[in-house]
């Protein structure tokens, strides 16, 4: 399954994978929405979900933002065009015409955001792993 959580996804800080957790819910629901394959008019619900991911990223990246300030993450600049390439991303895709188009935007984010899983999650925020943990944070 695509948006199946591992314990190799963990980076060893509770706060944070608790957060990565939630977006791969979020991705499952999207996903959800185009497995039903029912015709039926998902506008609602897709804006519901595409709202909550933007919501919940902005919440994530402040949390991993202030960390990363607080310990002086040398990373911190690269990583932070990342995250707002992320949000950039979203607002592009809020601003497209998904009632007309609902089942292959709704497949565009879920293609973006399992792409960001592997690409971020599992790679740019590793990054901070063993850095966080060596300030003591877990
Ligand atoms: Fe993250
Ligand atoms: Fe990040």
């Amino acid at each position: 399954m695509l948006f199946k959580w591992k314990d190799a996804y963990s980076c060893n800080v509770e706060a944070i994978d608790q957060q990565h957790k939630k977006l791969f819910e979020i991705g499952s629901k999207l996903y959800n929405i185009v497995a039903l394959k029912d015709g039926a008019d998902h506008y609602d619900e897709i804006m519901d979900v595409l709202l909550e991911l933007k919501d919940y990223t902005i919440y994530h990246f402040d949390f991993e933002e202030a960390l990363m300030e607080k310990h002086g993450f040398p990373g911190l600049g690269a990583h932070l065009k990342e995250h707002n390439s992320f949000i950039d991303k979203i607002v592009e895709l809020e601003n497209e015409d998904i009632d007309e188009k609902q089942r292959k935007i709704t497949m565009d984010i879920i293609i973006f955001v399992s792409n960001w899983i592997e690409q971020h999650i599992l790679k740019s925020d590793m990054q901070y792993k063993d850095f966080f943990n060596s300030k003591g944070v877990h």
